[in-house]
Order: C-alpha cells, then sequence, then structure tokens
C-alpha cells in the first residue's frame, strides 16, 4: 500500500513535480492524495492536475485571521488522512496550533544551511555575507519559522561568479534530491521524530541533520 501524502505550495512546485516524478518512476511508494496552495495561479496545481492529483485553492486573503485560514487547511488536509504533510515552497508562517496538530508529521525544506539565513532571499544573502558555501535543509516542522529538527541538508560552493539566481538553480536542483529523499525515509519509517528531534534509522540526528553526499540512501 502507498503511503498517503498532502502536499502544501504557494508557486512553482518543482519540488513537487520532483516527488510526483520520483512515485511515477517507482522510487518512491507515495500516494499524493492532494495539492493544497494558497494561491490560485500557483504553476504547482497545473503540475499536480497534469498528474491526476486532486487540487484546492485556499486563498489565505478571504479569512480574517490566521488562526481562521489555518482551521480550514487544517480540516481540508485532515480530510485525505495523510501520514505525511509536504510543505514545498508553502510561504506561510503557520499557527501555533497547526503545527502542533502535525507534530513530527510535517517536513519543510528551505533554501539555506540552517539555522543560517531563515526567511526570505535566503542565496543573495549568503552572497552579500561572504560565505563560501550554501544550501538546502529539510526539516520537521516546529512552530518557529524556519526551525524544527534538521532531518539532510546538501550544500553547493558559492563561486565568484555565482549570483542570486545561478545560486539559486544550483540549490534547487540539490533539493530535488533531498527532498524526496527524505520523504521515502519517513515513508519507510526509517526516519521518526522523538522529543524535538529527528531520529534516522535509530540514530539520532545532530542539530543540523545529515549531510547528504551520493552514497545516501
Ligand atoms: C524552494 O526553493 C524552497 O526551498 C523554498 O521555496 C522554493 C519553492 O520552489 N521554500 C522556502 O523558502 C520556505 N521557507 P518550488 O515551488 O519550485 O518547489
Amino acid at each position: 500500500m502507498s503511503f498517503p501524502i498532502v502536499v502544501l505550495i504557494s508557486g512553482s512546485g518543482s519540488n513537487l513535480q520532483a516527488l510526483i516524478d520520483q512515485s511515477l518512476q517507482g522510487q518512491l511508494n507515495i500516494n499524493i492524495c492532494a495539492v493544497i496552495s494558497n494561491k490560485a495561479d500557483a504553476y504547482g496545481l497545473e503540475r499536480a492536475k497534469n498528474a491526476g492529483i486532486p487540487t484546492h485553492a485556499l486563498d489565505h486573503k478571504q479569512f480574517e485571521s490566521r488562526e481562521a485560514f489555518d482551521t480550514e487547511l487544517q480540516q481540508m488536509i485532515d480530510y485525505y488522512q495523510p501520514k505525511l504533510v509536504v510543505l514545498a515552497g508553502f510561504m506561510r508562517i503557520l499557527t501555533e496550533g497547526f503545527t502542533k496538530h502535525y507534530d513530527g508529521k510535517m517536513l519543510n525544506i528551505h533554501p539555506s544551511l540552517l539555522p543560517k539565513y531563515k526567511g526570505l532571499n535566503t542565496h543573495q544573502r549568503a552572497i552579500e555575507a561572504n560565505e563560501k558555501e550554501h544550501g538546502v535543509s529539510v526539516h520537521f516542522v516546529s512552530s518557529e519559522l524556519d526551525a524544527g529538527a534538521v532531518i539532510v541538508q546538501a550544500s553547493t560552493d558559492i563561486e565568484a561568479s555565482d549570483d542570486a539566481d545561478s545560486l539559486a538553480k544550483k540549490v534547487h536542483s540539490l533539493e530535488h534530491i533531498i527532498y524526496p529523499l527524505a520523504v521515502k525515509w519517513f515513508s519507510e519509517n526509517k526516519l521518526t521524530f522523538h522529543n524535538g528531534t529527528a531520529i534516522l534509522n535509530g540514530s539520532t540526528l545532530p542539530p543540523t541533520g545529515i549531510l547528504y553526499n551520493k552514497d545516501i540512501e
């Protein structure tokens, strides 16, 4: 039986596409039950429709409070009874009640080597700070923005010729490797969450998770 997940997006959905592709290729035994976007024009909704996945647009601007939006979103997600909620470029600050409801069952991907560069414009900020390397993190979601136990990170060198766009491209290609990998681990019960920490194959992971290399499976 394939593993039920719901994916939340706000934009292009290239990470969603990586999950769709890997599940079609048989590398991931997941069932993407629904894709929900807070933006009706998110291109990721087209990607989902093309793959025959049910979609919903839930416009946060139609709600009078963050709590009201999150309550409706939670009901929409829970209708599908997913075992995992995957935030794939879902650009919303979440209420504590929402994050608690999915404690240990919700993943996020963030384009930086956390705890560095939480928030927006991470590529530009890493270049301006003269960082030698930059990357991406997959983590369990906690009530704090871009925090929560990190599972896996992947890094890339920042070259003198890099600008924010070229760096974003390099990081994106790493995202499409490590996000499906973390989802795979969770769906196979190799990855769990206990007392605020991520556990992979029975070992408690360090605060920055494990660093991806090609030998990891
Ligand atoms: C990705 O780069 C992801 O890391 C980032 O949004 C992008 C979505 O791309 N997420 C965050 O910044 C979360 N704080 P996609 O829509 O093509 O998957």
